[in-house]
């Protein structure tokens, strides 16, 4: 196949693998990779040296372009940003933050620049700071997606936009990759499909449990990370949007940040309390929904953590190798792009 996706990146397929922490890791990321598509390497959650060995990690289990991303809204993003531009990795995906700086670091060394947006406002501005292409994440999607349907957001910005969109939210078989082209896209970018694969190191009761889920089972809510995120519906998501915090919660809390990053605690610390007291209570509710995501994402435990998970959930009945994945989709894309014209 061949989109603007596909060119920009030197890939065979557009398809992306999102960058999940602690699910894209580099196997998962190479066998994407290695399939066909581009695998985005999750540094959120990782120090600095971690996400410098992750990188070698990744390039030593594929030869093909894959990406790295760096959550600017985290603490140490820019570490890892840093990192991640030494280490000159071929694509480089950001969010929640400003990357003209890092475009411009990256495009000094040759590599492109993939922005992760939800709105036209941040998809305008990140075009204006020079990223490539973007990750345009509808309100379907596991995680932060935004307000807006993916089947009204990517022509609207597709419409608005000179750059290749990658459409996310709601995809994971070749219907959704024939209509995100029809929309004006160049490309999907899937999490909840890649987290059910064999390769995803998920824990395996959350493959099952997924599967049996429908398209009713997610609930969008910003009480467990303090942004809005789409999650399973369980006992401990209900149990973490009763929660109430105050900023002290976040001083409590920050230690686990501090810990999970390696970041100096007292900085940390200091800047929750300069930070005021709406930030601060959504710092509390970072620290809290980092460790509910960690012992829902790896420990399949739903009373104590909590799993993002997008309404596709409920087209997905299996659990497949990456490369079937995308073989089947590209497969029944190629078929429905020739019946559909027999309709006209
Ligand atoms: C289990 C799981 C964990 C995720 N973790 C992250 C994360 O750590 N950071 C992030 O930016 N997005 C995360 N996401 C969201 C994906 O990056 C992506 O935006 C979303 O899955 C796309 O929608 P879809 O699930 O309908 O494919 C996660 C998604 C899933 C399913």
């Amino acid at each position: 196949m061949k989109t603007r996706i596909t060119k920009l990146f030197g890939i065979k397929y557009p398809l992306v693998l999102s960058g999940m922490s602690w699910i894209s890791t580099p196997e998962l990321v190479a066998a994407v990779a290695n399939a066909g598509g581009l695998g985005i390497l999750a540094t959120g959650i990782l120090t600095a040296e971690q996400s410098r060995e992750y990188i070698r990690r990744t390039r030593k289990l594929t030869k093909k372009p894959f990406a790295a991303n760096v959550t600017l809204y985290f603490p140490g993003a820019e570490r890892n940003a840093q990192v991640i531009i030494e280490e000159k990795v071929p694509v480089v995906n950001y969010a929640l933050g400003k990357g003209d700086k890092i475009a411009k670091a990256v495009h000094a060394y040759g590599g492109k620049v993939i922005a992760t947006v939800t709105t036209l406002k941040h998809a305008l501005a990140a075009q204006r700071d020079g990223a490539d292409a973007l990750i345009v994440t509808g309100h379907e999607a596991a995680g932060h997606g935004g307000a807006i349907t993916s089947l009204v957001l990517i022509p609207s910005l597709a419409d608005a936009l000179e750059i290749p969109i990658i459409a996310a939210g709601g995809f994971a078989d070749g219907r959704g990759l024939v209509t995100a082209l029809a929309l004006g896209a160049d490309g999907v970018a899937m999490g909840t499909r890649f987290m059910n694969t064999k390769e995803s190191p998920v824990s395996e009761i959350q493959k099952s449990i997924s599967i049996e889920k429908d398209v009713y089972s997610t609930i969008y809510t910003d009480k467990v990370d303090g942004l809005f995120a789409r999650v399973m519906d369980s006992k401990g998501a209900k149990k973490l949007i009763k929660k109430k915090l105050n900023p002290l919660s976040a001083l409590v809390n920050s230690r686990k940040i501090a810990r999970l990053l390696g970041f100096p605690w007292l900085k940390l610390a200091i800047g929750i309390m300069l930070s005021g007291y709406k930030r601060s209570v959504q710092m509390a509710r970072m620290a809290i929904g980092f460790e509910a995501f960690q012992v829902g994402t790896m420990d399949g435990d739903n009373e104590r953590g909590v799993l993002p998970l997008g309404q596709v959930t409920g087209i997905i009945h299996d659990t497949p190798t990456v490369k079937q994945v995308i073989e089947r989709i590209v497969a029944e894309a190629g078929k429905l792009s020739r019946e559909l014209p027999k309709l006209f």
